[in-house]
């Protein structure tokens, strides 16, 4: 809109300088006291100046709206079939929701969280996991241990809704980590969700396992690989939950075949032809969807709430619903 409004106001003030620079008459510097213009090339430029003012910002308007009031609120499905090498055949067709990056806002993200757990709830999964960035750390201003607690609970609230046959799971994000990592984690374990910080839990079906790890944030330095895996057999699969996506490129050096992360909000703003506006440390190689780092699968979910600015354009919240399927994908 900003942009829009400046170009309109440059149109009119080009007008004035053009009837000086002819000599014409005109000497006052008050465009509104001058007689019309006889001059008809004169005013179709004016006319259609304004007719691009006009349109320019109408169109800024018309996507201020969409990118601030209606796509931030309307999360989008996206389904992944994954295949794993290593995957028993009794984990095959396991379902995992994956909702990331809530950045709880009672007036900007609450409604697009609720809206994300109304859908994955109809999904049915067997597994939920939420990849981080509960809260957000201000600007400016001081962190208290009160609003920290005061984010924490309120997204928790919301997320409480959720079900999943096999459980809930989280890891923590950069902003949870930065404002209290205790106090966040201990919010959500109250909820009834299982914090993965460091460590791993088995899931068994049919005496076969399946490993879902959680680490620390990486931006913060607390995430410790070696220490998450260290009671984890190398032969047995391992999911695994790291907020910040480009992690991956240290992951693949370990024993683990899907990592699934958040933290790029796949930009927040994504323009035609240029891309996202802004992709944060760590989520510039790996933004978005799915990539094959050597044998290492990851999946970038964009987020459901925003930061620093109110508004997604072009880049709608999202709702991950992962199946599982066992060996290689086919073709
Ligand atoms: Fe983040």
């Amino acid at each position: 809109m900003k942009n829009g409004l400046s170009g309109f106001a440059v149109g009119g003030l080009r007008f004035c300088r053009r009837r000086h620079s002819l000599g014409i008459g005109l000497h006052s510097t008050n465009c509104r006291t001058e007689a019309p213009s006889p001059d008809p090339v004169t005013d179709f430029s004016i006319s259609r100046r304004r007719f691009l003012g006009a349109f320019t910002a109408a169109g800024s308007l018309a996507i201020s709206g969409d990118a601030i009031l209606l796509e931030p609120n309307h999360p989008r499905l996206v389904r992944q079939e994954i295949f794993l090498r290593r995957l028993p055949a009794g984990f095959d067709a396991m379902t995992i929701v994956q909702l990331s990056d809530f950045h709880y806002d009672p007036y900007f993200s609450r409604q697009p969280i609720e809206a994300a757990v109304r859908m994955s709830n109809e999904l049915s999964p067997d597994l939920a996991v939420l990849t981080g960035d509960f809260v957000t750390m201000p600007v400016v201003g001081g962190i208290t241990a009160r609003n920290v607690a005061q984010q924490a609970a309120s997204c928790a609230q919301v997320l409480r809704g959720l079900q999943a046959r096999n459980g809930i799971f989280a890891a923590l994000g950069n902003h949870d980590e930065f404002m209290d990592a205790r106090s966040v984690s201990g919010t959500l374990s109250e909820a009834g969700f299982q914090v993965l910080s460091n460590t791993a839990v088995a899931l068994e079906r049919d005496g076969q396992r399946l490993w879902l790890a959680g680490v620390r944030d990486v931006l913060r330095g607390k995430a410790d690989l070696g220490l998450t895996l260290r009671g984890v057999p190398a032969e047995e699969p391992v999911v695994l939950l790291a907020h910040e996506p480009d992690f991956a490129d240290t992951v693949v050096r370990y024993p683990v075949d899907l990592q699934l992360s958040g933290h790029s909000h796949g930009g927040q703003v994504c323009l035609p032809l240029v891309g996202p506006l802004y992709l944060p440390k760590m989520a510039e190689k790996y933004p978005s969807g799915l990539w094959q780092i050597g044998p290492l699968v990851l999946y970038t979910n964009v987020g459901i709430g925003t930061i620093r600015i109110p508004a997604r354009w072009n880049c709608p919240p999202e709702v991950t619903l992962i199946t599982l399927r066992a060996g290689v994908r086919p073709g």
